[in-house]
C-alpha cells in the first residue's frame, strides 16, 4: 500500500499499481547539465522568461533553473488535461501569472510531451500576448504520441508510451515526490 512501505528498491505500488525504476536520479541530472548547457548557448543574448507548467514540471523546472546560470525570469501557468491514467483531450489554464510577456522570449517547461495537446492549447493561450518567440523545454517526449507540428526544441529524454509516474509526474495525484522516473509494470 501507498506510503506504508517506504519509496526504495525497484518496484514500488502506488494505488493499485505496481511500477519499476525507468531513470535514475543521475541520469536525469545528466541530462538536465546538458540541457541547461544548451539553453545557456541560445540565450546568452536574451534575458527569457521560464514559464513552468504546473503541477508536473515543478521538480524538472527547480533542477533546470538551478543549472541555468545566466540572467532569467520565470513564471508559472497552470494547465490540465489527465484525469486519472488517460488524456482529457481538453485543457484548461488557470492563473497566467502577472509577467508580461510581450516582446520576451518564452521558454516552456514541461515535465512531459505526450499528445501535444497542452502544448498547441498553450501556444494559442500565449501567443495572444505577443511574445518574441515561444520554445519548448521538456523533460520527457513521448514521441510515438506526440499529435502536432509545433517543434519540441530541449528534450531531456525520448520515452516510450507507457504510463510513467515520478519527478513531477502523477498518477492520481500520488508519486510527484519520487526524485526517479518509474514505468507502469506490464503484467498485472
Ligand atoms: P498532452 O497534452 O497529451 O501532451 O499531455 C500533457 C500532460 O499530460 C503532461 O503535462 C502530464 O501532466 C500528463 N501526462 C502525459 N503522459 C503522462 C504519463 O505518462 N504520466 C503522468 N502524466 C502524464
Ligand atoms: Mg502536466
Amino acid at each position: 500500500m501507498y506510503f506504508r512501505k517506504p519509496f526504495f528498491g525497484r518496484v514500488i505500488t502506488v494505488r493499485d499499481r505496481q511500477f519499476d525504476v525507468y531513470l535514475s536520479h543521475v541520469e536525469i541530472s545528466n541530462e538536465i547539465e546538458r540541457v541547461a548547457r544548451n539553453l545557456m548557448h541560445d540565450y546568452k543574448d536574451s534575458t527569457p522568461i521560464f514559464l513552468g507548467i504546473l503541477h508536473g514540471s515543478f521538480m524538472f523546472f527547480s533542477d533546470l533553473m538551478k543549472e541555468y546560470r545566466l540572467e532569467c525570469e520565470v513564471g508559472f501557468l497552470k494547465a490540465s488535461s489527465y484525469l486519472g491514467m488517460e488524456s482529457t483531450g481538453k485543457v484548461k489554464f488557470h492563473e497566467a501569472g502577472e509577467l508580461n510577456l510581450e516582446g520576451r522570449d518564452i521558454i516552456l517547461v514541461e515535465d512531459i510531451v505526450d499528445t501535444g495537446n497542452t502544448l498547441k492549447a498553450l501556444h494559442e493561450h500565449l501567443g495572444h500576448q505577443n511574445p518574441k518567440s515561444i520554445r519548448t523545454c521538456t523533460l520527457l517526449f513521448k514521441k510515438e504520441a506526440y499529435k502536432q507540428n509545433l517543434p519540441i526544441d530541449y528534450v531531456c529524454f525520448e520515452v516510450d508510451n507507457k504510463f510513467l509516474l515520478g519527478y513531477g509526474l502523477d498518477y492520481d495525484g500520488l508519486g510527484r515526490n519520487l526524485p526517479e522516473v518509474y514505468i507502469l509494470k506490464e503484467e498485472q
